[in-house]
C-alpha cells in the first residue's frame, strides 16, 4: 500500500516538497508532488533525511481519534435486542406483538412503518431496542465491520416443529460473537407443542436451558395469543442486569452510532436510521459515516415525532446526509464541518485509489499475459 505524497511527507518532515521530490530524483525515482509514494521510498527518503518511517494502517490513518471513556460518564444502557430463528418459527409475529402492546397510554396507534430499529419500553419504564433487521445480517453485515450492536439474542423455536438449519446457524452466530442467548419456544398455544422436544434438541446443540441446569434462559410463550411475551421481557431484562451493560452518556465527547439501515426519500433525501452508542447526537452536529458526510438537520423517533437529541441504545431517525451511507458503518460527530468534511474526502480518495488500483492492476496483468 501507498502512503503519503511528497507533500504530506515534506509536511511530516519540515522540509519543502521539493527536497523530497529532489531526493527522489538521486535516487533514481521520478515522482509528483500529489503522487503517492510506495512504503520501501519512504522509508529510504526518511532515512535520508534522518527519520525513520512508521506506518500505520489506512484504516488508522482515516480513523477518528476519539478520547477514552471516563468510568463516570458510563451509565447503564438499555440492551439491544435481535431475534432470530428458523423461516416461519414466528420472529416476526413476535416483534409485532411487542411492538403494538407497546403503545404507550394516550398515544394512538402502532408503529406502522417499517423501521430496522426501534425502543419498548416495558414494565417499571424499563426500555429495550429491537433491531429488525435480518437476524444473521445485523451479525455479518456489522460485524465485518467490526461493529457489535447486538447485546442479546433472542431464539425463537417453533415448539411444533424442531430445531432447524436456521437454529443453528443462529447459535453459532451467537455464539461466535460472544452474544448470551434467551430461547423463546414459541407457538405453545398449538395442540401439537412440544416444548420438552425442543429443550432436548436444543440441549444437543449446545444451548442447554436454565431449568436443566444451563446457562440459558427460556421461555414458553405464543407470539400470537401473547402468552409469556411479559416473562421473556423479564428475563432479557434480567440477562441485560447481569451483563451490566454501559454505555458513555456525557454530552461533551464525540458522539457515535452504528448506521443500521438508510433510505433516499424524495422530498427529504437521505433518511437513516441509526443506533446511537456513545454519547448524544443532536441537532446541528457535524458528522462523518463512512465515506460520506453531513450536518443533523432533524431526529425522529421510530413514530416520526421530532425530538431533539437520542442517547446511547436509542435508535433514531437521522436527516443531513449528502449521501446514503452503508449499513454498518459508524456515524460519528466531528467538532466541525470542516473536519467532517477533510474526513470524508480523505476516506473518499483512498477508496476510490483502491478501486484504481484494482482496476489498473487487472490490466496490467492482462497485458504481461498477453506478452
Ligand atoms: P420468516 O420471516 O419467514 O422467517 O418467518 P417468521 O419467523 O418471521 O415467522 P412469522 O412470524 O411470519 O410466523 C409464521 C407463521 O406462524 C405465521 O402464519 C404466524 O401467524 C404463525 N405463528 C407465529 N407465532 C405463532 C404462535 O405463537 N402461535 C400460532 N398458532 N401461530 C403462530
Ligand atoms: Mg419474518
Amino acid at each position: 500500500t501507498e502512503y503519503a505524497s511528497p507533500h504530506e511527507l515534506a509536511d511530516l518532515m519540515g522540509v519543502t516538497a521539493k527536497d523530497i521530490i529532489q531526493k527522489c530524483f538521486s535516487l533514481g525515482k521520478f515522482v509528483t508532488i500529489n503522487q503517492r509514494l510506495d512504503k520501501e521510498s519512504i522509508e529510504l527518503i526518511a532515512l535520508e533525511f534522518g527519520f525513520e518511517a512508521e506506518f500505520i494502517s489506512e484504516v488508522e490513518a482515516t480513523a477518528v481519534l476519539i478520547e477514552a471513556d471516563e468510568p463516570e460518564d458510563m451509565q447503564i444502557r438499555p440492551p439491544v435486542i435481535t431475534i432470530m430463528g428458523h423461516v416461519d418459527h414466528g420472529k416476526t409475529s413476535l416483534l409485532d406483538y411487542i411492538r403494538n402492546s407497546n403503545v404507550v397510554a394516550g398515544e394512538s396507534g402502532g408503529i406502522t412503518q417499517h423501521i430496522g430499529a426501534y425502543e419498548v419500553t416495558v414494565e417499571a419504564d424499563r426500555k429495550i431496542t429491537f433491531l429488525d433487521t435480518p437476524g444473521h445480517e445485523a451479525f455479518t453485515a456489522m460485524r465485518a465491520r467490526g461493529a457489535q450492536v447486538t447485546d442479546i439474542v433472542i431464539l425463537v423455536v417453533a415448539a411444533d416443529d424442531s430445531v432447524m438449519p436456521q437454529t443453528i446457524e443462529a447459535i453459532n452466530h451467537a455464539k461466535a460473537a460472544g452474544v448470551p442467548i434467551v430461547v423463546a419456544i414459541n407457538k405453545v398455544d398449538k395442540p401439537e407443542a412440544n416444548p420438552e422436544k425442543i429443550k432436548t434438541q436444543l440441549s444437543e446443540a449446545g444451548v442447554l436451558v436454565e431449568e436443566w441446569g444451563g446457562e440459558h434462559q427460556c421461555q414458553e410463550i405464543s407470539a400470537k395469543k401473547g402468552i409469556g411475551i411479559a416473562e421473556l421481557m423479564e428475563k432479557v431484562l434480567a440477562e441485560a442486569e447481569i451483563r451490566e451493560l454501559k454505555g458513555n452518556f456525557s454530552r461533551d465527547i464525540n458522539a457515535s452510532g452504528i448506521i443500521v439501515e438508510s433510505e433516499l426519500d424524495k422530498g427529504k433525501g437521505v433518511i437513516s436510521t441509526v443506533l446511537v452508542q456513545r454519547g448524544f447526537l443532536k441537532i446541528g452536529d457535524p458528522f462523518v459515516a463512512g465515506n460520506t458526510m453531513g450536518k443533523i438537520r432533524a431526529l425522529m423517533d421510530e413514530r416520526g415525532k421530532r425530538i431533539l437529541f437520542a442517547g446511547p441504545s436509542q435508535p433514531v431517525r437521522v436527516l443531513g446526509f449528502e449521501d446514503l451511507p452503508q449499513s454498518g458503518d459508524v456515524l460519528t460527530v466531528m467538532s466541525s464541518d470542516r473536519d467532517a468534511r477533510d474526513l470524508a474526502q480523505k476516506r473518499q480518495v483512498i477508496r476510490r485509489e483502491h478501486e484504481f488500483r484494482r482496476s489498473t492492476r487487472v490490466k496490467l496483468d492482462s497485458i504481461a499475459r498477453q506478452i
